[in-house]
């Protein structure tokens, strides 16, 4: 039996090597699970999302179709090569190459630095340690604390830039509604584009960088009234940032493969009313 006397000369070496126990684990449940479920998905994100920025055609359906609808992954569309209709009133005269690698680097860096992301990324590539009470793959651990690692801490401001394209996605979004030609409706397009900035809006609110925002560093929420009452919305978004983050990754994926379906006539969009 262990007594206090042992527990006190137990020698405790912070910072020292890490690697959990000695054998790789003593788990008999299936913690590889959701290593092969994040690798599988990540992975696959990750293979599309370079196919659609790269592709650089059928992300925008527009009047010639009756629609008004572009893929987020290139909006704002803003490359003198964008397709007509679907950029604002002024470009970038000097980018020739796809309008979606102008832009992706927002979104992208503001999902790669999430916290959340983060963590499931360090467990199941780099397997750091690839769950609960499983060895590490590595021996040493430096944690955030230096170059790259260290760059991470970015997040808060990718931040900033995601409130921004939240705001240009929930536009396109309600100029969905609008039906060239055809005056307003609802298509299965719209649909697909208001669902993928709520699922934004949910993903981007639930951010642990949002809720320090709202009421981090506050001594006392009684004189902070307001920034109390957003601490109280975002506080149980927060608790639900994992699920926002998967629903949010997958639909915005999805919703660029309507768009794309639609604007090559793979899909006729459903005109719902
Ligand atoms: S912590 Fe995940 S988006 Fe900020």
């Amino acid at each position: 039996m262990t007594t206090v006397e042992d527990a006190r000369v137990t020698p405790v070496a912070i910072g020292g090597t890490r690697g959990g126990p000695d054998r790789t684990t003593l788990r008999k449940d299936r913690w590889w699970g959701s290593v092969l479920v994040t690798v599988t998905i990540l992975t696959a994100f990750v293979t599309y999302a370079t196919y659609a920025a790269f592709a650089n055609k059928n992300y925008f359906v527009g009047p010639a179709m009756h629609r008004n609808y572009i893929s987020p992954f290139y909006s704002p569309c803003l490359a003198a090569s964008c397709v007509p209709g679907s950029h604002p009133s002024w470009v970038i005269s000097w980018w020739t190459i796809s309008p979606a690698l102008l832009i992706l680097v927002f979104p992208l860096g503001f999902r790669f630095t999430c916290y959340y992301y983060r963590r499931a990324y360090y467990r199941s590539f780099w397997l750091a340690p690839p769950s609960c009470g499983v060895a590490d793959a590595h021996g040493k651990y430096s944690g955030e604390t230096r170059f790259p690692l260290i760059l991470q801490n970015v997040h808060r401001w990718f931040f900033y830039f995601g409130l921004i394209f939240n705001v240009i996605l929930t536009i396109d979004a309600v100029v969905a509604f609008q039906f060239p030609g055809q005056g307003i409706g609802v298509g299965l397009g719209t649909i697909v584009l208001c669902v993928n900035a709520a699922l934004l809006w949910l993903y981007t609110l639930s951010c642990h960088a949002c809720r320090h925002l709202c009421g981090g560093q506050v001594r006392s929420f009684s004189k902070h009234p307001l920034r109390h009452w957003l601490w109280k919305v975002v506080t149980p978004l927060n608790a639900r940032h994992m699920q926002f983050a998967w629903a949010s990754l997958i639909f915005v994926g999805l919703t660029d493969l309507y768009i794309r379906l639609v604007a090559s006539g793979a899909f006729t969009d459903p005109k719902l009313f």
